[in-house]
């Protein structure tokens, strides 16, 4: 049992998997604070210092990393499937569930956020907006590569129990 939850920033993926991974009896990891103590840095830190690009490969490591570990709930960066050859890797290793959430909630839930992300940090409610609508049409051909979506936030955990098993 190997569960990755993928989707856009904000779409709720650390949320619902520690609640699926406490369901199903089994760990969960947050793959950012996963990177964040492997590499002893900030995800900001490591964009900051290092680059996007040198996150991308830290996040491929993890990855790999992770599609070693069993009976877990892996909850992914935004960006994850998006590079490499990742989406392959997860849906060769597990079950892949793409969190499909409504653009708009998206801009309103990461207005509100606490987390900072470097990529969108600083960045007005309307240019979030544009930036969300642009860089979901790219991603999507990565993120419904998944096994598995959903587009009901509160969906409850037997549905989602039902729907990947
Ligand atoms: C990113 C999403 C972030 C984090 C990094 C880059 C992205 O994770 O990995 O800031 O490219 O979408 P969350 O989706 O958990 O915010």
């Amino acid at each position: 049992m190997r569960i990755f939850l993928i989707g856009y920033m904000g779409s709720g993926k650390s949320h619902l998997g520690w609640k699926l991974s406490n369901f199903l009896g089994v760990q969960f990891v947050d793959m950012d604070n996963y990177i964040e103590e492997r590499n002893c840095k900030t995800i900001p830190q490591i964009f900051a210092e290092e680059g996007e690009a040198e996150f991308r490969k830290k996040e491929r490591k993890a990855l790999e990393e992770l599609s070693e570990f069993t009976n877990i709930v892996i909850a992914t960066g935004g960006g994850a499937p998006c590079f490499f050859d990742n989406i392959d890797l997860m849906n060769e290793a597990g079950k892949t569930i793409y969190l499909n959430i409504d653009p708009k909630i998206l801009a309103d839930r990461l207005m509100k956020s606490k987390t900072e992300r470097p990529l969108i940090k600083g960045k007005s409610k309307t240019e979030l907006v544009s930036f969300i609508d642009e860089t979901l049409k790219k991603r999507n051909e990565f993120y419904k590569q998944a096994k598995f979506q959903i587009t009901e936030p509160d969906i409850s955990l037997d549905e989602l129990k039902e729907l990947i098993s």
